[in-house]
């Protein structure tokens, strides 16, 4: 059966004055319906791109210049423009970073809501309204007769998020894209809105993307993870397996860099080092300037995303020439008790 979205090497370029920056290189990714996949890397390393290159909302003057996205197995990149953006817009949603720009500032939240139901799905004035309470208590937000009333700045962050959250649901998409839905949220609110998430995926089969430069976000929701660096994946695999045994020392570095909620003092170690300039990126891996256990080797071919393990189903993939080395990198922040992965990652 076809996944629910399958992304075939994509390729998303810049024209830009200087050059062409090369914002997505050769992304794979699949997510069933039903299933909730993580995206994460740092700032600048192409998620949000490769998201909106999804949707069909690239900036300019961006251009997708190789691959394909397939929905329910139907080829949608070279649909001509106007049937690729109904399959999208019918079939996908997204929910952005910062509910107080996305929401329109002098409408009546409930009314955003209903937008959709009104105009695009052609219900009458009151089923509209009645949906859109429906979509507002869906999302657990209380007295959702008296907030429909609410305009965006009268309710507090993580009740705006759950508003765009409930505007996403109203096309009745039966994908989610969520780009770093919770970084402007502190850490209990960003847990409510990610429980939401997590409980739509599982009572209405929603597949949902997660993009987040933060591991503990996407391992608290995500079954599958992939790690972007550079515009690449660089380690994809099961949540449990690539969490617990990184075989990719960017990501290694990013689980190293995650504060452990169980120290007295909150440390957010960074990785040493700048993300390559992606107009003028370095022949060889492109994380070599800043990896601990390069080789000269490692300057000389970019490397290809290659099977390291099987564990179950899922395949983990990485882009280290020197993964099988993995077992013996050491540890660069405290060495944990267990062989668990640190995140105490979901299933
Ligand atoms: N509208 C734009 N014009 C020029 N460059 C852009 C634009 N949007 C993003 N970029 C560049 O594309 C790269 C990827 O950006 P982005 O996808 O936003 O990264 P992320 O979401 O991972 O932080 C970055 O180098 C960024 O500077
Ligand atoms: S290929 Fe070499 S430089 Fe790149 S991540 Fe692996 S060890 Fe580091
Ligand atoms: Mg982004």
């Amino acid at each position: 059966m076809s996944a629910l979205l399958e992304v075939h090497d994509l390729s998303v370029d810049i024209p830009l004055r200087h050059g062409r920056l090369h914002a997505v290189r050769g992304v794979s990714l699949r997510v069933e319906a039903g299933e909730a996949i993580g995206v994460v890397g740092e700032s600048g390393s192409g998620k949000t791109i490769m998201l909106r290159a999804l949707l069909g909302l690239l900036p300019q003057p961006a251009r997708i210049i190789g691959g394909s996205i397939l929905l329910d197995g139907v080829e949608v990149t070279g649909m001509p423009a106007g049937r690729r953006h109904a399959a999208l817009t019918e079939a996908v949603s997204m929910v952005f970073q910062d509910s107080l720009t996305a929401l329109n500032p002098v409408m009546r939240v409930g009314e955003q809501i209903a937008e959709v139901p009104r105009h695009r799905l052609g219900m009458s004035r009151t089923a509209a309204h009645a949906r859109a309470v429906e979509l507002m208590d869906s999302v657990g937000i209380p007295e959702p007769e008296r907030r429909y009333r609410a305009y965006p700045h009268e309710l507090s962050g993580g009740m705006r998020q759950r508003i765009g959250i409930a505007i996403a649901l109203s096309t009745q998409p039966r994908l989610i894209l969520a780009d770093e839905p919770t970084t402007a949220l502190d850490v209990t609110i960003q847990a409510q809105v990610l429980d939401v998430l997590d409980t739509l995926r599982g009572e209405q089969q929603l597949g949902l993307v997660l993009v987040s430069h933060d591991l503990a976000v996407i391992s608290q929701t995500c079954s599958r993870i992939y790690v972007m660096y550079a515009g690449r994946v660089v380690e994809s695999g099961g949540a449990w397996a690539l969490l617990g045994h990184p075989r990719h020392p960017y990501t290694y570095a990013l689980l190293q860099s995650v504060p452990d909620p169980d120290a007295p003092v909150h440390r957010l170690l960074t990785i040493p080092g700048q993300p390559p300039d992606l107009t003028a990126l370095p022949t060889g891996c492109p994380f070599a300037p800043r990896c601990a256990f390069a080789k000269t080797a490692c300057t000389q071919e970019d490397p290809p995303l290659v099977p390291v393990t099987v564990t179950g189903e899922a395949a983990q993939l990485s882009a280290c020439l020197r993964w099988d080395t993995a077992a013996h990198w050491p540890q660069w922040s405290e060495p944990s008790e267990t062989d668990e992965p640190k995140l105490g990652a979901t299933s």
